[in-house]
């Protein structure tokens, strides 16, 4: 008995043994890194709900021990998700999630009855993440924006919390690439709470008149690249928001849309820090702003460290923008009684800024009489209107620095 066991200890030693020295150049290794969500039951009929399928997928992929797994979402196929969040932290020290087909929402809002109304899906909690693929994830948001407060601020039952698209949220070292994000009800692409995240080679599209659907959304996070991708919304490009460091943004083609936006920031009183944000590389064309900063006047804290370059404007209406003084009175943009709160910006700087205004102010600097905007550098501005024969001009409140080169319309930064 006793020599038997011994035996069968030393074979499955040995089995180790060679699986181990081995297993990695094994053609036929038993270790699974493709995960198709049509082996785990999708329909993609573009009608049955295809979920559970999905979570499935992710969830086998996620708990698998390999290199890489790879979750796909075929190509030529339609898919319907639900509100589904794709948890990690996974096994793998990577994890990808292959986009080649269509994942769509659900289109009526009522589906979105009992559940999280916020967003739609959500990668929770990954390191190592590569979300890629020529895929699209369509929002089909058209039935939300019909239903917006922010379009109808006087319908009753007006929606408020609408879904942001996709969430990337408490993730670390992942990657978003190549995926097109068509038509979400809000937010196409949120970045939260999340560290050392590339986003790349993004095509982002929505309706110039739907409501709030920016393209690219980071916040309380570090260490961010949004690069090379060509975003037209409703709303901002890409907008920064508060506890946000290190953060560059840059070839990008905006528009139409409103922009590349830090802010609004410190909306409900709070503070925040905000810097080393790098804005670079980026062509305008017929948007409500180019490069803006806005805070509300009952915020507190800092954004500073932040710098806007190498920029074309074509017909953009507040090409350069700092509004310091936002507030709102019952939900409609006001002029605010000044208070003496505020968040304080300070050292940025805008450097080769060349293009067209639609506008008759194509610098406003509108900062506050609690605190000023210091350390701001004007260099190398050129911007015209782009009606023939009619000036721009610059417009400066409480606002600080010098200039540099050829600052044309002229500066009116106070010294
Ligand atoms: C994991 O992904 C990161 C970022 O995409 C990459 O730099 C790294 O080489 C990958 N590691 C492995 C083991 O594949
Ligand atoms: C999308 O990617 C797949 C797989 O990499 C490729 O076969 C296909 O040609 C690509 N389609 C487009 C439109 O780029
Ligand atoms: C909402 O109602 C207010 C007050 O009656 C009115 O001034 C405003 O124009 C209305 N807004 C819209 C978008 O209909
Ligand atoms: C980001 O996370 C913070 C903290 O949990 C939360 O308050 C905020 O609503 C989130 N924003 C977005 C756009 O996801
Ligand atoms: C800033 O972020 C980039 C990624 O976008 C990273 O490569 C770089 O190391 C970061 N810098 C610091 C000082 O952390
Ligand atoms: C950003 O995009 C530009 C333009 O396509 C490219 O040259 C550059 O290598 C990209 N940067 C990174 C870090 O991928
Ligand atoms: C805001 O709404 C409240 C409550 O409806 C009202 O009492 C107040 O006068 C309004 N304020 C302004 C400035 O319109
Ligand atoms: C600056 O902001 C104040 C407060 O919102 C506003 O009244 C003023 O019109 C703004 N100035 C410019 C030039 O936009």
């Amino acid at each position: 008995m006793k020599a038997m066991v011994r035996n069968e200890k030393l074979f499955v030693f040995a089995l180790m043994l060679i699986f181990g020295l081995f297993s990695a150049d094994l053609p036929f290794s038993s270790a699974q890194t493709i995960f198709n969500v049509l082996d785990y039951g999708a329909k993609a009929d573009g009608k049955s709900d295809d979920s559970n399928a999905f979570s499935a997928a992710w969830k086998a992929a996620c708990s698998a021990a390999t290199q890489n797994p790879t979750v796909v979402v075929p190509s030529s196929k339609d898919f319907l998700v639900y509100p589904l969040t794709f948890q990690g932290p996974c096994k793998s020290s990577n994890i990808s999630f292959q986009v080649i087909g269509t994942i769509n929402a659900p289109s009526s809002p009522s589906v979105w009855k009992g559940r999280d109304a916020r967003r739609w899906l959500i990668f929770h909690g990954v390191t190592g993440l590569l979300i890629t693929g020529n895929g699209t994830f369509n929002g089909h948001g058209s039935e939300w924006w019909d239903l917006s407060c922010t379009h109808r601020p006087n319908m009753t039952g007006c929606a408020t919390v609408v879904p942001m698209a996709l969430s990337i949220i408490s993730c670390k070292q992942s990657t978003i690439s190549d995926i097109h994000s068509i038509d979400s009800a809000k937010f196409h692409v949120v970045v939260n709470q999340s560290s050392d995240i590339l986003v790349q080679n993004m095509h982002v599209t929505a309706p110039e008149n739907s409501p709030n659907t920016d393209g690219i959304n980071v916040q309380f996070s570090q260490n961010v690249l949004v690069n090379n991708s060509v975003i037209a919304t409703g709303d901002d490009c890409v907008s920064i928001g508060e506890l946000s460091s290190n953060i560059t943004v840059s070839y990008i083609t905006c528009g139409p849309g409103h922009g590349v936006s830090i802010g609004s920031l410190g909306r409900f009183g709070n503070s925040v820090k905000v810097e080393d944000i790098h804005v670079k590389k980026v062509n305008f064309k017929g948007t409500t702003n180019g490069v803006r900063i806005k805070t509300w006047q009952i915020g507190l804290g800092y954004a500073r460290k932040i710098s806007f370059e190498h920029i074309t404007l074509e017909s953009v209406q507040n090409p350069i923008y700092i509004d310091q003084n936002y507030c709102d009175i019952n939900g409609t943009r006001g002029n605010c009684e000044a208070k003496t709160t505020g968040v304080h910006i300070s050292e940025v700087t805008y450097d080769d800024i060349v293009g067209t205004s639609s506008s008759k102010e194509a610098i406003n600097l509108n900062c506050s009489q609690s605190f000023a905007c210091t350390g701001i550098k004007l260099s190398n501005i050129k911007i015209e209107s782009d009606k023939s024969g009619q000036q721009v001009v610059s417009e400066c409140a409480n606002t600080h620095g010098t200039n540099s080169g050829v600052v044309q319309p002229k500066s009116c930064l106070q010294p």
